[in-house]
């Protein structure tokens, strides 16, 4: 299988054997994403990173992932200084960019943009985001977060439970990560929100269609029990228009310590895509579980390096036997600067 040339618009397009070669080519690579080697496999490629929508980890983390394969990176941020505010199509922008690039990656406000934007295009494209449509990149992090901490437990994601809680309707990090596991056997989906934030009927039934259990509860008391993972999310107010759609959303939504000591199994994997909000009135994941073991955000947030390379490798056909280009590291080296790095960064 190859996914050389490819663009990655939707989580939809993957299958299977698909989804674990990815995998395996993530693990390959972890000790470049952890700094102990140097990686030339993309010397002289360049990447173009458009982003037309707030991001922080997304931006930086692709960003990321292609300098340490060794390529290139040019950034524009914001519609204010691309020429799309002088009222350029996108197709112009898309290609006059891959005379220059030799990958595009965007984020862009509208559904279905990133896939109009690569329409016709040289080079592959992925969809970084495209309003609340998909974020597939962030789906395939998700995965390699539940597969690696499920293999710390001895679990597998054939058969699990996961409660998906908070604004389940507008998230496309929800969306893309419910297909992506439709394609795994027998899952058990828990979907926790007020009816204002429901996930769309459509994704629902398509779950159902594939065989797995979906449940719909409007309480985290009896959703979360049972649960292998919670994934929790942002209520996504620059989507909500007028704030009437967050009627229902409440304090006791929220996932705190509280919650978890009393609803979640002991083993439970929390995850979330971040950032979180901490505004009040927010109620989003609480910050008195970040001294838990099983709070794997941040560890989620790192694998993004990880499983973003993976993408660039195999989208740009350097993959196979890619350890060929690790190198040793002759200038800086990663330091201990706290024990939460040390632990990502195999230090002493
Ligand atoms: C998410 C996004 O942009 O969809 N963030 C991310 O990419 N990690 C989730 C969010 O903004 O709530």
């Amino acid at each position: 299988m190859s996914l050389a040339g490819r663009h990655i618009l939707s989580i939809d397009q993957f299958n299977r054997s698909e989804l674990e070669r990815i995998l395996e080519v993530a693990h390959t690579l972890e000790p470049v994403a952890r700094r102990q080697y140097r990686c030339d496999a993309l010397d002289g490629a360049v990447m173009a990173n458009l982003f037309f929508e707030a991001s922080t980890r997304t931006r930086i983390s692709f960003h990321t992932a292609f300098s340490r394969l060794g390529g290139r990176v040019c950034d524009t941020t914001g519609f204010t200084f691309s020429s799309l505010s002088k009222g350029e199509s996108l197709e112009d922008t898309a290609r006059v960019i891959s005379g220059y690039a030799d990958a595009i990656v965007m984020r862009h406000p509208e559904t279905g943009s990133v896939a109009q934007f690569a329409k016709g295009i040289r080079v592959p494209v992925i969809n970084a985001g495209d309003g609340t449509g998909e974020h597939p990149s962030q789906a395939l992090l998700d995965y390699y977060t539940i597969d690696s901490e499920f293999r710390r437990l001895g679990k597998s994601i054939d058969g699990m439970t996961i409660a998906l809680v908070g604004d389940l309707k507008h998230g496309r990090t929800i969306h893309s990560l419910c297909r992506l596991l439709r394609l795994f056997r027998n899952i058990t989906f828990h979907f926790i929100a007020p009816p204002a934030l429901a996930a769309p009927q459509e994704l629902l039934d398509s779950l159902k269609a594939a065989g797995h259990h979906v449940h719909e509860f409007a309480s985290i008391s009896i959703g979360l029990p049972g649960a292998d993972v919670i994934y929790a999310t942002r209520i996504q107010r620059e989507r909500i228009e007028g704030g009437e759609e967050m009627e229902g959303y409440s304090e006791d939504y929220r996932i705190n310590r509280v919650a978890i000591e009393n609803h979640a199994e002991k083993d439970v994997v929390i995850m979330h895509p971040l950032p979180r909000d901490g505004r009040p009135g927010a109620f989003d994941l609480a910050t008195d579980l970040d001294d838990l073991p099983n709070l794997a955000i941040f560890r989620q947030a790192d694998n993004g390096v990880t499983m973003r390379m993976a993408i660039f490798a195999m989208v740009l056909d350097v993959h196979e036997n890619i350890d060929r280009h690790f190198h040793k590291r002759h200038g800086y080296r990663p330091r201990r600067y706290s024990d939460h790095d040390a632990d990502f960064y195999q230090l002493d």
